[in-house]
C-alpha cells in the first residue's frame, strides 16, 4: 500500500469540498455548504456555481493546512468529474486541472456515486471494511439505487428509481410540510418526538428491485392539502407525528427492497451509502435487519455519508495505485454511469 498524499476536491452540487488524504487516512475533509439555497427551497445550479467559484481556494487552502501538508508534497490531484450539476462540475475540475498542471502533479477522474460506495474503505470510515461482492444502499438527493459491489470498480446497479430519489422525496416533503431546505436532517430530528404510526402514506408496488418516491409525496400533499382546508394548524400541531410517519414509510420502501435484493442473491455484506444514510430511521432498520437476517452491515461514519470530498481523494488513492490518471484534456460530464 503506497503512503501516497491526496488532494480530493468535491463541487458536484452544493457542498464545496476539499480532503487530504495520506494512505487510508483522512488527515483534514473541509466543506462549505451553500446557504444561499435555503431561501429557494432547493439548489438553484446558477447560484450553486458561482458560490463554488468563491469557496474553492478557500476550503483547498484550509485542507492543506488543517492537514499540515504544503501543496508541494503531494502525490496526485482526485476531482469529481459527475455525475451532478454540469455549472458545479466545471469549478471542481477547472480548479484542480489548474493545480495539477502548476505543481506538475498527476490528475486523476472520479465518479461521485463510486466515490459514496467506496468511503468505506477510508481507515476510520467503518470498523471493518465490506468483504466483496457487497451489496450498496446508495441514497441521496439525485440518486437511489441497490449496487451490487463485485470489486472495487466493478459495480452494478440492481435496481433503481424510477423517479424521485428517496433524499428528494424527503425534501419534496418537508417543503410541503414548510421545513427549510434540505429537510431530510430536519424530518429525522423531529421525528424523534413523533409517533410514527399516526398516519399511514402509500407504498409502491414495483417489479424487482426498484424504487418510486413520487407517489408518497403525492399522496402526502393530497393528504395535508385536506386536513389544512379543516384545520389551518394542521401542520404545527401535528408536525412530530407527520415527520416520524413519512419516514418511517421511506425508510420501509427502502429496507423491503434491500432485503429482497440480499435475499436473492444470497449476499449478507450489506452497505448503505449516501446522505440519506446519515437518517437514524434508516441506521435502526438496517440494524434490525442484521439481527434478523445475519447481515453483516456497513455505516459509514457521519461525516463519509453526505456529499465530502474525503470520499473523493480515496477513490483517486486506488486509481492512484493502479497508475490510472486522467489527461488535461478531461472534462465534466453530468451524466455518468458507474
Ligand atoms: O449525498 P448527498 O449529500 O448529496 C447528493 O449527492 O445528493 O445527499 C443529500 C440528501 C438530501 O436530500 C438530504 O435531505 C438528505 O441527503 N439527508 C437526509 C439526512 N441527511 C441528509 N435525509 C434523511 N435523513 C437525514 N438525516
Ligand atoms: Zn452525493
Amino acid at each position: 500500500m503506497s503512503d501516497s498524499i491526496i488532494l480530493g476536491i468535491e463541487s458536484s452540487c452544493d457542498d464545496t469540498s476539499a480532503a487530504v488524504l495520506k494512505g487510508n487516512k483522512i488527515l483534514s475533509n473541509i466543506a462549505a455548504n451553500q446557504e444561499i439555497h435555503k431561501e429557494y427551497g432547493g439548489v438553484v445550479p446558477e447560484l450553486a456555481s458561482r458560490a463554488h467559484q468563491q469557496n474553492i481556494i478557500p476550503v483547498v487552502d484550509k485542507a492543506f493546512s488543517k492537514a499540515n501538508i504544503q501543496q508541494k508534497d503531494i502525490s496526485a490531484i482526485g476531482f469529481t468529474r459527475g455525475p451532478g450539476l454540469l455549472g458545479s462540475l466545471l469549478v471542481g475540475t477547472s480548479f484542480a486541472k489548474s493545480l495539477a498542471m502548476s505543481l506538475s502533479v498527476p490528475l486523476i477522474e472520479v465518479n461521485h456515486l463510486q466515490a459514496h460506495i467506496l468511503a468505506h474503505f477510508i481507515e476510520d470510515a467503518n470498523p471493518k471494511a465490506p468483504n466483496f461482492p457487497f451489496l450498496c444502499l446508495t441514497v441521496s438527493g439525485g440518486h437511489t439505487m441497490i449496487v451490487l459491489v463485485k470489486d472495487y470498480f466493478d459495480m452494478e446497479i440492481i435496481g433503481k428509481t424510477i423517479d424521485d430519489a428517496a433524499g428528494e422525496a424527503f425534501d419534496k416533503i418537508g417543503k410541503i410540510f414548510g421545513l427549510d431546505y434540505p429537510a431530510g436532517p430536519i424530518i429525522d430530528k423531529l421525528s424523534k418526538n413523533g409517533n410514527e404510526n399516526s398516519f399511514k402514506f402509500n407504498k409502491p408496488k414495483l417489479d424487482h428491485f426498484n424504487y418510486s418516491f413520487s407517489g408518497i409525496k403525492t399522496s402526502v400533499l393530497y393528504f395535508i392539502q385536506k386536513e389544512v382546508r379543516k384545520n389551518p394548524d394542521f401542520i404545527k400541531e401535528n408536525i412530530d407525528d407527520l415527520c416520524a410517519s413519512v419516514q418511517k414509510t421511506i425508510v420501509e420502501i427502502l429496507m423491503d427492497k434491500l432485503e429482497k435484493a440480499a435475499i436473492d442473491l444470497n449476499i449478507k455484506e450489506i452497505a448503505i451509502a449516501g446522505g440519506v444514510s446519515a437518517n437514524s430511521g434508516l441506521r435502526e432498520a438496517i440494524q434490525k435487519n442484521s439481527e434478523r437476517l445475519g447481515w453483516n452491515i456497513y455505516i459509514p461514519k457521519f461525516e463519509y455519508t453526505t456529499d465530502n470530498a474525503a470520499m473523493i481523494a480515496m477513490v483517486a488513492k486506488l486509481k492512484f495505485d493502479r497508475g490510472e490518471f486522467a489527461d488535461l484534456s478531461i472534462s465534466a460530464t453530468a451524466r455518468y454511469d458507474i
